[in-house]
C-alpha cells in the first residue's frame, strides 16, 4: 500500500532554497547551469557532482566572518574529500590544507599545495611520516600525546640541526561535549585524541621552546557555538599562562543544513560570542573546516531502479548505496533526497530510499516523504560534498562512482568511475 497524500505543487523543488545546488529552470533540472538529465546521459549514476560556485560561496562565508581576525589562515581538511582537482581549486583561492598520512600528503601535493601550506594532523603519526614531514617543510605538526611529542624530540636530535623546522603545536583535548554524533566528537576526555588539559600544562612547563601554538578540534557537524566557546576559552587560559605560545589553529566542525529546516550552525552567534574570544587570542589564528566548505557543493545523482511495494513499506531501490555514500548507514545521518522530475508528481510517498547491497543498513533514507518515483526516475542526494565520496568503498564488489566538478556552464571529470578490473589487477598477484 502506499501512504500516499495530495499537497500544492510548485514550480520548486521541495525544500529548495535559491541558493541549492539544483533549481528547476526554462522546463528542465540543472545543476549550476548544466541539464542534468544531459549529465547523466554523459556521465550515468551514480555520480557525484561538485558546484564550484557553491565551494567558492562556503569559504567567502567563513572568511566574512574570520576577516574580524588579525592573520587567519582557512584550512581544508583534505579527510572530507580528497579529490585533486578540488583540493587546487581551493588552493589557488588560497586554502591551506591539512592532512594526516602520507598519501594524504601526496593528494594535497599533487593538487598543488605547498609544502608550507600543509598542516599536518593524527594520533598515529609514525617515526618515518614525522621526520619526512619536517624533511619536506609542512608549516605545523600538531602533537597528539605525549608519546609523540618524546619521539618528535627524538627525531629532531637525531636529524641535521641546520634543517629549519615546522611549527609545533600541542592538540589539547579541553573535554567539551560538542552534541553531535558520538563517533565525531573528538573533544571529550574519553576520545583518542589529544592531550587533556593538565597534562598539556605538564608538557609545556617541561618543553625548552620546541612547542610554540595549541590546537583542538572538538568534533563535526557542530551546531552548538557554547560548545566552541568553551572549548577556545580553555585554550585561552593555556595561551595566557605560556605567553610564548604564538599560534592557535581551532579545527574545524562547522554544522551544515543538512536537513533543510534552517537549523544550522549559527554564523551570525558564532561572529557575537566566538570571535571575540578568538581575537583575544591576540596571535595569528588558523582553522581546518572540512564539511561545511565542501558538504553543500556536492549532490549525489542516482536512479531508481524499483518501486518496491510491500504490505508493510515502500522501497525506493536505487543504484546508489551504502558504498557509495556510508554517512546514513554510519551515523544515521540525514541527507535530503530529491526525485527529479521534470513535471513534479503530486503524489507524496513515504518510503525507505535503499541500495542494492547485501545489508539491512544499506538505507540511504528511512521512512521519508518524497514525490512519488518510478523505475527509471533520477534523484539526488544532497550535501553529499563532504565524507561522501572519500569514504566510498568497494564493498559487494561495488566500483566507486565518477566525479564531476561543475563550473559556470562547464563541466568536467575529475574522476572516472571504477570498474571490476580496478579490482581485479589488485588481486592479480
Ligand atoms: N581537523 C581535524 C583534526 C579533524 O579530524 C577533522 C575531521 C577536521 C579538522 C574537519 O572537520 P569538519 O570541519 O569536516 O567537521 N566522517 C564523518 C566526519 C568525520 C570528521 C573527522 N575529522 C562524517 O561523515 O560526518
Amino acid at each position: 500500500m502506499i501512504t500516499g497524500f495530495f499537497r500544492n505543487v510548485s514550480l520548486k523543488l521541495s525544500n529548495e532554497r535559491s541558493d541549492d545546488v539544483i533549481k528547476r529552470e526554462n522546463n528542465t533540472i540543472k545543476i549550476e547551469g548544466m541539464d542534468v538529465f544531459e549529465l547523466v546521459d554523459k556521465y550515468d549514476t551514480p555520480l557525484y557532482c561538485y558546484s564550484e560556485k557553491t565551494l567558492s560561496k562556503q569559504i567567502k562565508a567563513i572568511h566574512t566572518i574570520m576577516n574580524a581576525l588579525g592573520e587567519f589562515h582557512l584550512g581544508f581538511a583534505l579527510k572530507a574529500n580528497n579529490n585533486i582537482h578540488l583540493i587546487n581549486y581551493m588552493v589557488k583561492n588560497g586554502t591551506w590544507i591539512d592532512i594526516v598520512n602520507k598519501n594524504e600528503y601526496i593528494l594535497a601535493r599533487e593538487g598543488g599545495t605547498p609544502p608550507g601550506k600543509i598542516v599536518v594532523n593524527g594520533n598515529g603519526k609514525t617515526k618515518a611520516f614525522i621526520k619526512e614531514m619536517i624533511e619536506e617543510g609542512v608549516f605545523s605538526i600538531n602533537i597528539d600525546s605525549k608519546e609523540e611529542y618524546d619521539l618528535t624530540r627524538e627525531i629532531i636530535r637525531e636529524m641535521d640541526n641546520t634543517k629549519e623546522l615546522p611549527l609545533f603545536m600541542l592538540r589539547v583535548n579541553p573535554d567539551v561535549d560538542p552534541h553531535t554524533h558520538p563517533y565525531i566528537s573528538t573533544g571529550l576526555k574519553e576520545n583518542k585524541f589529544g592531550v587533556q588539559m593538565d597534562s598539556a600544562r605538564a608538557i609545556l612547563l617541561g618543553d625548552n621552546g620546541l612547542i610554540t601554538g595549541l590546537h583542538t578540534h572538538i568534533g563535526s557537524n557542530i551546531y552548538d557555538i557554547g560548545a566552541f566557546k568553551e572549548a577556545f576559552e580553555a585554550l585561552l587560559t593555556l595561551k595566557n599562562d605560556f605567553p610564548r605560545l604564538n599560534t592557535i589553529n581551532i579545527g574545524g566542525g562547522w554544522g551544515i543544513d543538512y536537513e533543510k529546516n534552517g537549523e544550522h550552525m549559527d554564523l551570525d552567534a558564532y561572529a557575537q560570542q566566538v570571535i571575540p574570544i578568538l581575537k583575544a587570542f591576540d596571535c595569528p589564528i588558523m582553522m581546518e573546516i572540512g564539511r561545511f566548505i565542501m558538504g553543500p557543493s556536492g549532490v549525489l545523482l542516482s536512479t531508481v531502479l524499483y518501486k518496491k511495494v510491500t504490505e508493510f513499506k515502500t522501497f525506493v531501490v536505487c543504484d546508489a548505496n551504502m558504498a557509495n555514500m556510508i554517512r546514513p548507514a554510519l551515523y544515521n545521518a540525514y541527507h535530503h533526497v530529491q526525485p527529479l522530475h521534470i513535471n513534479p508528481s503530486e503524489e507524496v510517498i513515504t518510503a525507505d530510499i535503499v541500495g542494492a547491497l547485501c545489508e539491512t543498513g544499506d538505507r540511504l533514507a528511512i521512512d521519508r516523504d518524497i514525490e512519488d518515483v518510478s523505475a527509471g526516475d533520477l534523484i539526488a542526494i544532497y550535501d553529499t560534498g563532504a565524507y561522501g565520496y572519500s569514504m566510498a568503498s568497494n564493498y559487494n564488489a561495488e566500483s566507486r562512482p565518477a566525479e564531476i566538478l561543475i563550473s559556470e556552464d562547464d563541466c568536467r571529470l575529475i574522476r572516472k568511475r571504477e570498474d571490476v578490473n580496478d579490482l581485479l589487477k589488485k588481486m592479480k598477484v
